[in-house]
Protein backbone atom coordinates (compact mmCIF):
# COMPACT_ATOMS: atom_id res chain seq x y z
CA UNK A 1 0.00 0.00 0.00
CA UNK A 2 2.59 2.55 0.98
CA UNK A 3 5.89 3.22 -1.21
CA UNK A 4 8.81 3.87 -0.28
CA UNK A 5 9.59 7.02 0.88
CA UNK A 6 12.74 8.73 -0.93
CA UNK A 7 12.37 11.58 1.27
CA UNK A 8 14.65 12.12 4.06
CA UNK A 9 18.58 13.52 4.04
CA UNK A 10 19.93 10.72 6.60
CA UNK A 11 19.76 7.18 5.50
CA UNK A 12 17.81 4.61 7.71
CA UNK A 13 15.33 6.80 8.50
CA UNK A 14 12.64 6.22 5.51
CA UNK A 15 10.84 3.90 7.25
CA UNK A 16 9.64 6.01 9.95
CA UNK A 17 7.04 8.42 7.58
CA UNK A 18 4.42 6.22 5.60
CA UNK A 19 4.56 7.55 1.71
CA UNK A 20 1.72 6.83 -0.92
CA UNK A 21 1.80 8.10 -4.29
CA UNK A 22 -1.33 8.52 -6.55
CA UNK A 23 -1.52 6.11 -9.34
CA UNK A 24 -2.70 7.47 -13.09
CA UNK A 25 -5.97 6.65 -12.76
CA UNK A 26 -6.59 7.77 -9.37
CA UNK A 27 -4.75 10.60 -10.18
CA UNK A 28 -7.28 11.82 -12.67
CA UNK A 29 -10.50 11.00 -10.38
CA UNK A 30 -8.56 13.37 -7.67
CA UNK A 31 -8.04 16.46 -10.50
CA UNK A 32 -11.18 16.33 -11.36
CA UNK A 33 -12.93 16.61 -8.00
CA UNK A 34 -9.77 19.48 -7.46
CA UNK A 35 -10.97 21.38 -10.26
CA UNK A 36 -15.11 21.18 -9.62
CA UNK A 37 -14.78 22.34 -6.29
CA UNK A 38 -12.02 25.08 -7.36
CA UNK A 39 -14.60 26.46 -9.76
CA UNK A 40 -17.23 26.90 -7.14
CA UNK A 41 -15.17 27.93 -4.44
CA UNK A 42 -12.43 29.87 -5.90
CA UNK A 43 -11.42 31.29 -2.64
CA UNK A 44 -11.14 27.79 -1.06
CA UNK A 45 -12.54 28.79 2.58
CA UNK A 46 -15.75 29.14 4.63
CA UNK A 47 -18.28 26.82 5.16
CA UNK A 48 -19.74 25.81 2.61
CA UNK A 49 -16.77 25.11 0.74
CA UNK A 50 -15.68 23.36 3.55
CA UNK A 51 -18.73 20.98 3.55
CA UNK A 52 -18.73 20.11 0.16
CA UNK A 53 -15.04 19.38 0.64
CA UNK A 54 -16.32 17.19 3.63
CA UNK A 55 -19.12 15.43 1.19
CA UNK A 56 -16.35 15.26 -1.71
CA UNK A 57 -13.80 13.20 0.21
CA UNK A 58 -15.90 10.27 0.19
CA UNK A 59 -15.27 10.38 -3.80
CA UNK A 60 -11.42 10.14 -3.43
CA UNK A 61 -9.96 7.07 -4.62
CA UNK A 62 -10.25 4.10 -2.40
CA UNK A 63 -6.74 3.25 -2.09
CA UNK A 64 -6.15 6.75 -0.87
CA UNK A 65 -8.65 6.79 1.73
CA UNK A 66 -7.82 3.28 2.72
CA UNK A 67 -4.29 4.77 3.49
CA UNK A 68 -5.27 7.46 5.28
CA UNK A 69 -7.90 6.08 7.47
CA UNK A 70 -5.27 2.99 8.26
CA UNK A 71 -2.92 5.79 9.45
CA UNK A 72 -5.73 7.29 11.50
CA UNK A 73 -7.03 4.12 13.02
CA UNK A 74 -3.53 2.13 13.12
CA UNK A 75 -1.27 4.84 14.46
CA UNK A 76 1.60 3.36 12.91
CA UNK A 77 2.88 6.30 11.24
CA UNK A 78 3.68 9.30 13.46
CA UNK A 79 3.82 11.56 9.77
CA UNK A 80 2.95 10.19 6.20
CA UNK A 81 3.23 11.78 2.91
CA UNK A 82 0.82 12.14 -0.17
CA UNK A 83 2.38 13.02 -3.58
CA UNK A 84 1.14 12.41 -7.25
CA UNK A 85 -0.16 16.48 -7.63
CA UNK A 86 1.57 19.00 -9.85
CA UNK A 87 1.86 22.28 -9.22
CA UNK A 88 2.08 24.85 -11.79
CA UNK A 89 4.32 27.30 -11.03
CA UNK A 90 3.82 30.11 -12.66
CA UNK A 91 -0.04 29.28 -12.77
CA UNK A 92 -0.16 29.68 -8.28
CA UNK A 93 1.72 33.04 -8.69
CA UNK A 94 4.33 34.55 -6.56
CA UNK A 95 4.65 33.29 -2.84
CA UNK A 96 3.38 36.17 -0.60
CA UNK A 97 5.28 37.98 1.65
CA UNK A 98 3.76 36.31 4.58
CA UNK A 99 0.32 34.96 5.55
CA UNK A 100 -3.33 37.29 4.34
CA UNK A 101 -1.22 38.71 1.33
CA UNK A 102 -1.78 36.67 -1.89
CA UNK A 103 -3.43 38.85 -3.83
CA UNK A 104 -5.62 36.13 -5.42
CA UNK A 105 -6.85 33.07 -3.83
CA UNK A 106 -8.56 31.46 -6.71
CA UNK A 107 -4.66 30.91 -8.20
CA UNK A 108 -4.39 28.08 -5.72
CA UNK A 109 -7.97 26.99 -5.08
CA UNK A 110 -7.24 23.59 -6.74
CA UNK A 111 -4.18 23.04 -4.77
CA UNK A 112 -5.86 23.89 -1.70
CA UNK A 113 -8.66 21.54 -2.34
CA UNK A 114 -6.01 18.72 -2.84
CA UNK A 115 -4.91 18.79 0.52
CA UNK A 116 -8.82 19.83 2.25
CA UNK A 117 -9.94 16.80 0.77
CA UNK A 118 -7.11 14.53 1.93
CA UNK A 119 -7.90 16.02 5.22
CA UNK A 120 -11.57 15.67 5.91
CA UNK A 121 -10.64 11.87 5.39
CA UNK A 122 -8.85 12.24 8.55
CA UNK A 123 -11.11 14.53 10.45
CA UNK A 124 -13.05 18.01 10.55
CA UNK A 125 -10.80 21.02 9.51
CA UNK A 126 -10.88 23.72 11.77
CA UNK A 127 -9.10 26.90 12.83
CA UNK A 128 -8.13 29.51 15.48
CA UNK A 129 -10.03 32.93 16.25
CA UNK A 130 -6.45 33.81 17.66
CA UNK A 131 -4.23 32.61 15.04
CA UNK A 132 -4.61 33.77 11.07
CA UNK A 133 -7.80 35.79 11.67
CA UNK A 134 -9.37 32.07 12.04
CA UNK A 135 -8.34 31.56 8.55
CA UNK A 136 -9.09 27.62 7.88
CA UNK A 137 -6.13 27.06 5.26
CA UNK A 138 -3.04 28.71 6.51
CA UNK A 139 -0.53 30.33 4.18
CA UNK A 140 3.53 29.71 5.06
CA UNK A 141 5.86 31.63 3.85
CA UNK A 142 8.99 33.74 5.53
CA UNK A 143 7.79 36.98 6.37
CA UNK A 144 10.49 39.92 7.07
CA UNK A 145 9.79 40.81 10.14
CA UNK A 146 9.42 37.20 11.32
CA UNK A 147 13.28 36.17 10.14
CA UNK A 148 14.39 35.69 13.75
CA UNK A 149 11.39 34.51 15.50
CA UNK A 150 9.61 31.02 16.58
CA UNK A 151 6.79 31.08 14.30
CA UNK A 152 6.34 29.37 11.13
CA UNK A 153 7.04 32.70 9.10
CA UNK A 154 10.50 32.67 10.38
CA UNK A 155 12.99 32.11 7.90
CA UNK A 156 16.67 32.50 8.96
CA UNK A 157 16.52 30.91 12.15
CA UNK A 158 15.69 26.97 13.33
CA UNK A 159 12.16 26.47 14.17
CA UNK A 160 13.01 24.60 16.74
CA UNK A 161 10.70 20.97 16.71
CA UNK A 162 7.12 21.19 18.43
CA UNK A 163 3.49 19.82 19.02
CA UNK A 164 1.80 22.03 17.29
CA UNK A 165 -0.42 24.50 19.50
CA UNK A 166 1.11 22.20 22.38
CA UNK A 167 0.12 24.68 25.19
CA UNK A 168 -3.21 24.25 23.80
CA UNK A 169 -5.84 21.27 25.56
CA UNK A 170 -7.67 21.33 21.73
CA UNK A 171 -4.94 21.25 19.76
CA UNK A 172 -5.08 19.59 16.47
CA UNK A 173 -5.09 15.90 16.01
CA UNK A 174 -3.65 15.97 12.53
CA UNK A 175 -1.64 18.89 11.26
CA UNK A 176 -1.97 19.25 7.45
CA UNK A 177 1.08 21.08 5.22
CA UNK A 178 0.98 21.11 1.53
CA UNK A 179 3.94 22.60 -0.61
CA UNK A 180 3.38 24.83 -3.67
CA UNK A 181 7.31 25.75 -3.90
CA UNK A 182 10.36 24.79 -2.25
CA UNK A 183 13.09 25.86 -4.16
CA UNK A 184 15.74 25.89 -2.06
CA UNK A 185 15.00 22.60 -0.50
CA UNK A 186 14.16 23.82 2.92
CA UNK A 187 13.79 20.87 5.19
CA UNK A 188 11.02 20.12 7.34
CA UNK A 189 12.01 18.07 10.74
CA UNK A 190 10.04 15.68 12.33
CA UNK A 191 10.23 13.49 15.19
CA UNK A 192 8.62 11.23 17.76
CA UNK A 193 8.95 8.73 20.43
CA UNK A 194 8.58 5.23 18.11
CA UNK A 195 10.85 2.68 18.96
CA UNK A 196 11.99 4.64 22.00
CA UNK A 197 12.31 2.77 25.53
CA UNK A 198 12.32 5.80 28.00
CA UNK A 199 12.69 4.30 31.31
CA UNK A 200 9.76 3.35 33.31
CA UNK A 201 10.13 6.38 36.06
CA UNK A 202 10.95 9.17 33.70
CA UNK A 203 7.82 7.87 31.83
CA UNK A 204 6.15 8.39 35.21
CA UNK A 205 6.76 11.77 36.21
CA UNK A 206 6.38 13.33 32.42
CA UNK A 207 2.50 11.70 32.71
CA UNK A 208 2.13 14.21 35.91
CA UNK A 209 1.13 17.15 35.45
CA UNK A 210 4.83 19.00 36.23
CA UNK A 211 5.86 20.91 33.32
CA UNK A 212 4.65 24.89 31.80
CA UNK A 213 3.93 24.90 28.10
CA UNK A 214 3.33 28.74 26.89
CA UNK A 215 1.07 30.53 24.12
CA UNK A 216 3.53 30.14 20.98
CA UNK A 217 3.61 33.85 19.54
CA UNK A 218 1.39 33.18 16.43
CA UNK A 219 -1.78 33.70 18.85
CA UNK A 220 -0.25 37.43 19.87
CA UNK A 221 -3.01 39.75 19.63
CA UNK A 222 -0.55 41.78 17.55
CA UNK A 223 -0.76 39.86 14.87
CA UNK A 224 -4.36 40.04 14.55
CA UNK A 225 -4.82 42.08 10.60
CA UNK A 226 -8.64 42.04 10.52
CA UNK A 227 -10.62 44.83 12.70
CA UNK A 228 -12.12 43.36 15.43
CA UNK A 229 -16.00 42.69 15.65
CA UNK A 230 -17.16 45.42 18.03
CA UNK A 231 -20.20 43.82 19.73
CA UNK A 232 -22.38 40.59 20.04
CA UNK A 233 -21.61 36.79 20.96
CA UNK A 234 -18.40 37.40 18.37
CA UNK A 235 -16.89 39.85 20.21
CA UNK A 236 -17.66 38.42 23.40
CA UNK A 237 -15.84 35.16 22.30
CA UNK A 238 -13.07 36.78 20.89
CA UNK A 239 -12.22 39.07 24.07
CA UNK A 240 -12.91 35.87 26.19
CA UNK A 241 -10.26 33.65 23.71
CA UNK A 242 -7.88 36.52 24.17
CA UNK A 243 -8.15 36.51 28.03
CA UNK A 244 -7.15 32.58 27.99
CA UNK A 245 -4.17 33.08 25.78
CA UNK A 246 -2.89 35.88 28.31
CA UNK A 247 -4.03 34.05 31.01
CA UNK A 248 -1.86 30.83 29.74
CA UNK A 249 1.30 33.42 29.52
CA UNK A 250 0.91 34.66 32.66
CA UNK A 251 -0.53 31.72 34.70
CA UNK A 252 0.04 28.67 33.47
CA UNK A 253 -1.66 25.56 34.56
CA UNK A 254 1.16 23.12 34.78
CA UNK A 255 0.69 19.88 32.50
CA UNK A 256 2.08 16.62 31.72
CA UNK A 257 4.16 15.65 28.52
CA UNK A 258 2.70 12.63 28.50
CA UNK A 259 -1.00 11.50 28.24
CA UNK A 260 -2.93 8.25 26.75
CA UNK A 261 -1.33 4.44 26.98
CA UNK A 262 1.50 3.86 29.25
CA UNK A 263 3.68 1.87 26.82
CA UNK A 264 2.52 3.95 24.11
CA UNK A 265 2.02 7.62 25.23
CA UNK A 266 0.84 10.75 23.41
CA UNK A 267 3.17 13.44 23.37
CA UNK A 268 2.58 17.43 23.86
CA UNK A 269 6.06 19.22 23.74
CA UNK A 270 7.28 23.19 23.00
CA UNK A 271 10.77 23.18 24.52
CA UNK A 272 10.76 26.80 23.33
CA UNK A 273 7.65 28.20 24.99
CA UNK A 274 8.78 25.87 28.14
CA UNK A 275 10.10 26.93 31.44
CA UNK A 276 13.25 24.31 32.41
CA UNK A 277 11.42 22.83 35.11
CA UNK A 278 12.56 23.91 38.61
CA UNK A 279 12.63 20.25 40.57
CA UNK A 280 15.49 18.08 39.37
CA UNK A 281 13.30 15.09 38.70
CA UNK A 282 10.89 16.99 36.46
CA UNK A 283 14.12 18.70 35.34
CA UNK A 284 15.99 15.15 34.39
CA UNK A 285 12.74 14.15 32.69
CA UNK A 286 12.47 16.52 30.65
CA UNK A 287 15.72 16.53 29.16
CA UNK A 288 15.52 12.81 28.73
CA UNK A 289 12.32 13.15 26.25
CA UNK A 290 13.93 16.05 24.44
CA UNK A 291 17.38 14.30 23.85
CA UNK A 292 15.28 11.04 22.54
CA UNK A 293 13.08 13.74 20.17
CA UNK A 294 16.28 14.89 19.16
CA UNK A 295 17.97 11.82 18.53
CA UNK A 296 15.37 10.65 15.90
CA UNK A 297 15.00 13.86 13.94
CA UNK A 298 13.64 13.36 10.26
CA UNK A 299 14.47 15.82 7.99
CA UNK A 300 12.04 15.97 4.87
CA UNK A 301 12.21 18.28 2.07
CA UNK A 302 8.96 18.55 1.00
CA UNK A 303 8.35 18.88 -3.10
CA UNK A 304 5.62 21.31 -4.22
CA UNK A 305 2.36 19.11 -4.72
CA UNK A 306 3.62 16.73 -2.00
CA UNK A 307 1.61 16.97 1.00
CA UNK A 308 3.23 15.86 4.72
CA UNK A 309 0.58 15.08 7.61
CA UNK A 310 1.90 14.89 11.17
CA UNK A 311 -0.06 12.86 13.94
CA UNK A 312 0.06 15.80 16.13
CA UNK A 313 -0.69 13.87 19.26
CA UNK A 314 2.40 11.37 18.21
CA UNK A 315 4.86 13.55 16.39
CA UNK A 316 6.68 16.72 16.94
CA UNK A 317 7.93 19.39 13.96
CA UNK A 318 10.20 22.14 12.90
CA UNK A 319 11.80 23.63 10.07
CA UNK A 320 15.49 24.21 9.29
CA UNK A 321 16.66 27.76 8.83
CA UNK A 322 17.25 29.12 5.06
CA UNK A 323 17.98 32.72 3.84
CA UNK A 324 14.15 34.05 2.36
CA UNK A 325 14.63 36.28 -0.80
CA UNK A 326 11.51 37.93 -0.46
CA UNK A 327 11.30 37.87 -4.26
CA UNK A 328 8.18 35.55 -4.58
CA UNK A 329 10.17 32.23 -5.25
CA UNK A 330 10.33 31.24 -1.34
CA UNK A 331 9.03 28.03 0.08
CA UNK A 332 5.53 28.05 0.42
CA UNK A 333 3.24 25.94 2.23
CA UNK A 334 -0.38 25.81 2.88
CA UNK A 335 -1.59 24.37 6.58
CA UNK A 336 -4.41 22.91 7.57
CA UNK A 337 -5.35 21.91 11.10
CA UNK A 338 -7.48 18.44 11.87
CA UNK A 339 -9.61 17.46 14.74
CA UNK A 340 -10.85 13.68 14.90
CA UNK A 341 -13.49 14.97 17.14
CA UNK A 342 -14.93 18.60 16.92
CA UNK A 343 -17.41 18.35 19.81
CA UNK A 344 -14.83 18.70 22.29
CA UNK A 345 -14.24 22.22 21.18
CA UNK A 346 -18.03 23.19 21.37
CA UNK A 347 -17.95 25.60 24.42
CA UNK A 348 -15.33 27.72 22.04
CA UNK A 349 -16.65 27.64 19.12
CA UNK A 350 -19.77 30.17 18.10
CA UNK A 351 -22.42 27.33 16.85
CA UNK A 352 -21.99 23.45 16.21
CA UNK A 353 -21.12 23.89 12.75
CA UNK A 354 -18.65 26.36 13.22
CA UNK A 355 -15.18 25.40 12.91
CA UNK A 356 -13.48 28.27 14.56
CA UNK A 357 -12.54 27.69 17.70
CA UNK A 358 -11.93 30.86 19.97
FE1 LIG B 1 4.22 24.15 13.83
Amino acid sequence: MSDSAQLTSRPGVTDRVAAFTLEPAEHAVVTALMRHLAAEFPAAEGHEYLRAVALACHHLPDRLRSFLRDRRGLEDFAAFTLAGIEIDDSAIGPTPDGWGNQPDQSRTAAETTWLTLCGSVLGDLFGWATQQDGAIVHDIAPTPADEHSQVGSSSAELLWWHTEEAFHPLRCDYLGLLCLRNYDGVATTVSSLDGIELPADVRSVLFEPRFVIRPDDSHLPSRRCRPQVAAGKEADFMRAAERRIEQMNKRPQRVALLSGDFDSPYLAIDPFYMEVPADAVARAAFDAVCQALAGQLTEIVLRPGQILFVDNYRAVHGRKPFRAHYDGTDRWLKRINIARDLRKSRAFRLSSDSRIIY
